[in-house]
């Protein structure tokens, strides 16, 4: 039997329209208007086409949206004055600095610049530990539509293994901490696999739901998951160009092989990256509300 394939592309749409008609409300009764600046520094191609889809997304919905590009040979001096003048300026309620930086460019000085209140990426240490406490104000974008997803495809439930394979600070660590939480949509028993991991395919064979931020091409195949298993495919891996340019995209999974085993399974491309933005741009909201001192969800 084939998977059902999981849409992020029609989830995030769901999504934003409830975020549209959440902005137009805050603009017409409050007279705020959730502002969001993308900072990118250089011309990484990668990153200028995440920062672009960021920025048209959020004109669409009706922010504030200011993209900030800066020259590849910007001090850190200097970005560190510009996230300064950001945290003082009202009008932005949402601050993201396109990752990876120029490497004379200390990252985490960088992150740790950002006003926690700001922070819609949820990488600042403040937000990291509120987040293992279970008192995240956000939650990092990538590992907030995973969950998110899962949720509205009905398929985590109370005790569920979850095996996530990988351990970035992006993806593996947060996601293993907030399903791990005693929480709807979470209470999950998690193992998190990693470069050093012994047996891999022991792990990854146990999971109800196999979460796969390894950054490898087809880095999972389909004798490594269990019969009926969610899949969630976090990579996006640039393995050519078609003819006209474009880039060619790959996840961390033998697609084609595991939809016939799996149960559900996310796409690549229209799984999880278009739930990454969608989820930046709900932050953003909860930033402005919270900053206007109106009651969250
Ligand atoms: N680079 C790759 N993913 C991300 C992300 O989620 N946020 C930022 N700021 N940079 C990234």
């Amino acid at each position: 039997m084939s998977a059902k394939i999981i849409s992020g592309t029609e989830v995030a749409k769901e999504i934003r329209e409830e975020l549209k008609a959440e902005v137009k409300e805050l603009v017409e009764k409050h007279n705020v208007q959730p502002g969001l600046v993308t900072i990118l520094v250089g011309e990484n191609p990668a990153s200028v086409s995440y920062v672009t889809a960021k920025g048209r997304t959020a004109k669409e919905l009706g922010f504030n949206s200011i993209q900030d590009d800066q020259p590849g040979d910007l001090s850190e001096e200097d970005l560190l004055k510009l996230i300064d003048k950001y945290n003082k300026d009202p009008k932005i309620h949402g601050i993201l600095v396109q990752l990876p930086l120029p490497k004379h460019i200390d990252e985490n000085k960088v992150l740790y610049a950002i006003d926690p209140d700001k922070d819609v990426d949820g990488f600042h240490p403040v937000n990291v530990g509120r987040l293992v406490i279970g008192e995240a104000k956000f939650y990092p974008c990538t590992p907030y539509g995973i969950q998110e997803l899962l949720i509205r495809a009905g398929a985590i439930e109370d005790g569920a293994e979850v095996v996530v394979v990988g351990r970035s600070n992006i993806v593996g660590k947060p996601i293993a901490m907030m399903l791990v939480q005693k929480a709807k949509g979470a209470n999950a028993t998690v193992t998190v696999c990693h470069t050093r991991t012994r047996d891999m395919k022991a792990h990854t064979l146990r999971a109800d739901i196999l979460i796969v931020a390894a950054g490898v091409p087809k880095a999972v195949t389909a004798d490594m998951v269990k019969e009926g298993a969610v899949v969630i495919d976090v990579g996006v891996n640039r393995v050519g160009k078609t003819p006209e340019g474009k880039a060619i995209l790959e996840g961390d999974v033998d697609f084609e092989a595991v939809k016939e085993k799996a149960s559900a399974i996310t796409p690549v491309p229209g799984g999880v990256g278009p739930m990454t933005i969608t989820m930046l741009m709900k932050n953003t909201v909860r930033a402005a509300k919270m900053a206007a001192g109106l009651p969250l969800d």
